[in-house]
This record gives structure tokens, sequence and C-alpha cells, in this order.
């Protein structure tokens, strides 16, 4: 079987649990199951030019992670990835911070990693990249000999074609994305709005099902949906820590319930439309005083991004206005947590929340959502209140979809999840869970990996054709 290596913005610390969703988990888990190579930016700036990656093996993960130089992150990270793709992909023009220099940047970090990872690859090894970081580079790759099989997965959502177009770089980016033999993306959506893209401004022509031919080479397009590790997530939340248990208790005591809602603090989550629904309820509902609290997790991210300055803002001045409003001695409606809170505390606190609450204005597939699913109990479960705008919504209908732009729609949605017979509570529940355990995290992966492998008959012979083909380490 071939060897997978996997490229990644972020190289997580497989033996820390600290990470709330997103990529990190999903390939943490993805990566201890199969073991393989994970390669990427360590995190650290140093440097004028950067630095040499390091290699670390933890169990069957080979794990490769390179500094980046601080103008390499300020053009390449904060700059065309997140202050360019994020906010595009996010359908939030309105944000974008195009600056050349940006472009420029990126292009040469992919270009970097591409050189770096080169002396770990292996003729048949098959390569998956991971995310907007990375859309350039399978194109090095290709340009320094590489004749692997690649693939490459969208995390987040893609936007349709009008929406890129706003994007000097739209072409660049469509034709390096068809540098990959697979592109993967969360939804139908999203896949769709590629092939759309695809129809209008490129030759490209479907030639099979989601197979479009590119000049001599084949491409396959097609959905992959991302799921969690649900069995270990629901051990996990089975498994409270003192504090947790306490703070449980208390609540029961009090005959309190909670809502949850556990995100980045990241303007697409959002998380001001959520904090004014709150504030609805409790003012369509004066009977909820005292009866139920909201808290709200959301960890800094991408703070020297303008963008994520303002949403901070905004957020704590809502949170401080409910309470200021309704709180009493005894009882404070909003409890924000801006710090990373580790999973180990966040599953029990889900099983412990009557209510998930997870509105993101868009959002590629939305993990917070399957894991509050897996954290719950069956026989006594709380209810998911779900954005129409995540990529979950897609599959989870069982969950109460909601319009995170209107506001009393989402309060109504909340009252009703708070009053929810015990019976309908467990049927939403028994299907959300089937569909979270079933499309889980191996289940993506062998989905993906099933359509990376060589096509019958070209594996050996395509990999032993690379020009690009020792391992160094
Ligand atoms: C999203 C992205 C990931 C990213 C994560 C955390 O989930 O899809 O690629 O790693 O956010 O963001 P950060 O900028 O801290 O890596």
């Amino acid at each position: 079987m071939s060897r997978l290596v996997i490229v990644s913005n972020r190289v997580a610390d497989l033996r820390a649990s600290t990470q709330t969703g997103g990529l990190a988990v999903a390939l943490a888990d993805a990566l201890r199951e199969r073991g393989g190579v994970w390669f990427g930016w360590n995190g650290e700036k140093e440097g004028e030019t950067g630095g040499d990656p390091t290699v670390e093996t933890i169990g069957k993960v080979k794990r490769v992670a390179a500094p980046l130089s601080p103008q390499d992150v300020a053009d390449y990270y904060f700059g065309y990835a997140n202050s360019v793709l994020w906010p595009l992909f996010h359908y939030r023009l309105d944000l974008v911070d195009y600056r050349p220099a940006f472009f420029a940047g990126y292009s040469r970090v992919n270009e970097t990693f591409a050189r770096q990872l080169v002396p770990f690859l292996k003729p048949d090894d098959l390569v998956w990249s991971h995310d907007y970081h990375l859309i350039l580079l399978a194109g090095h790759l290709r340009r320094l000999g590489c004749r692997q099989r690649m693939g490459f997965f969208l995390h987040i959502p893609f936007p349709p074609p009008d929406l890129l177009h706003a994007s000097p770089n739209h072409a660049e980016l469509v034709d390096a994305l068809l540098d990959y033999d697979v592109i993967g993306f969360q939804t139908h959506t999203d896949a769709g709005n590629f092939k759309l893209y695809l129809a209008e401004h490129t030759p490209a022509v479907e030639v099979g099902k989601n197979r479009f031919r590119v000049g001599e080479r084949t491409v396959l397009i097609d959905r992959f949906p991302i799921g969690i590790d649900a069995a270990g997530f629901a051990a996990l939340a089975e498994d409270a820590d003192e504090e947790v248990k306490i703070d449980l208790m208390r609540r029961q005591v009090l005959g309190r319930r909670q809502i949850i809602g556990v995100d980045r603090l990241d303007y697409s989550k959002g998380l001001p439309e959520r904090m004014k629904a709150f504030g609805r309820l409790l003012e369509r509902h004066p009977e909820l005083e005292k009866t139920v609290t909201f808290l709200q997790i959301a960890p800094p991210t991408r703070e020297e991004v303008d963008a994520y300055g303002d949403i901070r803002m905004e957020l704590e001045a809502l949170a401080g206005s409910i309470n200021g409003r309704f709180s009493d001695f005894n009882w404070t409606p909003v409890r924000y947590i801006h710090r990373p809170v580790s999973r180990g505390k966040l599953a029990p606190l889900f099983r412990g929340s009557q209510v998930g609450l997870v509105t993101p204005l868009r959002d590629g597939m939305n993990l917070v959502a399957k894991e509050y699913v897996a954290a719950q109990d069956p026989d006594n479960p709380g209810v998911l209140v779900l954005s129409k705008f995540a990529g979950a919504a897609e599959e989870m209908r069982q969950a109460l979809i909601v319009n995170p732009y209107d506001i009393d729609g989402m309060a109504r949605q909340l009252h009703r999840a708070l009053t929810m017979p015990l019976k309908e509570r467990q049927r939403r529940h028994a299907a959300l869970l089937d569909h979270v355990t079933r499309q889980n995290a191996s289940a993506w992966l062998a989905a993906f990996l099933a359509a990376l492998k060589p096509p019958a008959g070209q594996g050996e012979a395509r990999g032993a054709a690379s020009k690009a083909g020792h391992e160094a380490a």
C-alpha cells in the first residue's frame, strides 16, 4: 500500500488535546489511525529566509515541520491566506485586503514548502495537501519533477464564480488546483461552484461522473464531507473532570439549562448575531430569567488581521450589554470565554448543555456541530441549532436549521430547543448521531484515499517515472 504524505499549513502536536475542531483534529485522528508523513509550518518565525525543517517521529507518524521568515508569515499567512482567500471564500468581499505582495509571498512559501518536501518523497507516495494555504503546492512540486498522485482537500467553502472573479488571481488559483489529480470539497454546493467556474471560464470538459479532462490529464472533482472520531469524542464526553462535574451539579441544583457555542473568534462564525439572538430570547421570554445561561467559548485567532480585532470588540460590547441589561446578583446570563479550552473539558461541557448553538454566516463543514451531537447522552440529548450556511447543514437536517441573519428566527428556534419534548429530542438526536457515526473521520479518509489511489495498472509505472523520489530522513 502506498505511503501517505499529508501537507498542511499547521502541523498539530499529535500528543496535545487542545485543538477546538477544524483541520487539526481531523488530521490527527486520521494519521494516528493510519500512519505516514505530515509536513508543514511549525508555527515559528525564524531568520530572514525561514529555516530547515525538523523531523520528529511520533508513533506511526513522521512529523516534518519548518519555520517561516517574519516576511513570509506576514505575506503568506496573515496576508494572502487570511486577508484574501479566507474572506473571499467565506463570501466576505467587504473584508478582502488585496495586495500584490501578498500573492507573491503566498507563491514563494508554496514553492519553499515544495522544495523542502521533495527530499522526503518516495516515488509511489500519495501526496495529500490541505486547505486554502496550499493551492499552489502541486504546481510547484510538478515543476520540480514530482509525478506522484496528488490530492487537494479544501476545508472551507468554495465561492461561486462571480465572487471568485473579484480576486485578480482567480485564473492562477483555478489553474493551480488543476495540477492536482483529485480536488475535494466539503459539500455539493462547493464542488458545484468549482465545476461552474470550470464550465464558464476554462476549456476543461467533463468526461465522466466528476471526471474532467484538462489537457492530457484527467482530474477528479468531488465532495468528501469531513467527519470526526465520534466514538472517541463520546468517550471523552462521559469522562468529566472535577471542575466540570461541579459546574454541572451547580446548574442542576439551580435548575438552570445551558446553551453552548464554541468557535474560534472569527467573523465567519456569526458570533454577534448569535449573541443578539440570545438577548432577543431573554427579551421575548421573561419567564426564562435565571433558568438559562449562554456559554460562548471563543478562543483568539489571527489577531494581527484587523477584521479579527473588530469582531472581538463587537462581541465583547454585546456580551457586556446583555449582561448589564439582564443579570442579577445571582445570575449572569452570558458567560464569554476568550481563551482556548481543552477538548477534554469541552466534550463533557457539550454533554451537559441542553442546546448546541452553531450559527456561522458561512462555514466549510463545522465539526463543532458533529462533536456536540456525539457528546450527548442518547437517553436525554440536547438539541442542535444549526445555521443553514454551515456545510454540515447539507446533511444534518434533523437539527433545528436557522438563518443566522434572522435574529428573531434564531430566538424562536432557541426557545423551541429549550422547550422541546424528550421524545422529539431523542428522535432528532438518534438520526443525527447515526449520521455523525457513519460519516466519521475514517470514512472521510477512506473515501478520499480511494479517489486518490492510482487508477488500476498505473500505480508503479507512474511512480517509477518520478524524477524526485528519495527519502532523506
Ligand atoms: C480553519 C481552517 C484551518 C485552520 C483553522 C485554524 O479550520 O480551515 O486550515 O488551521 O481554521 O486557523 P489557524 O489560522 O489558526 O490555523
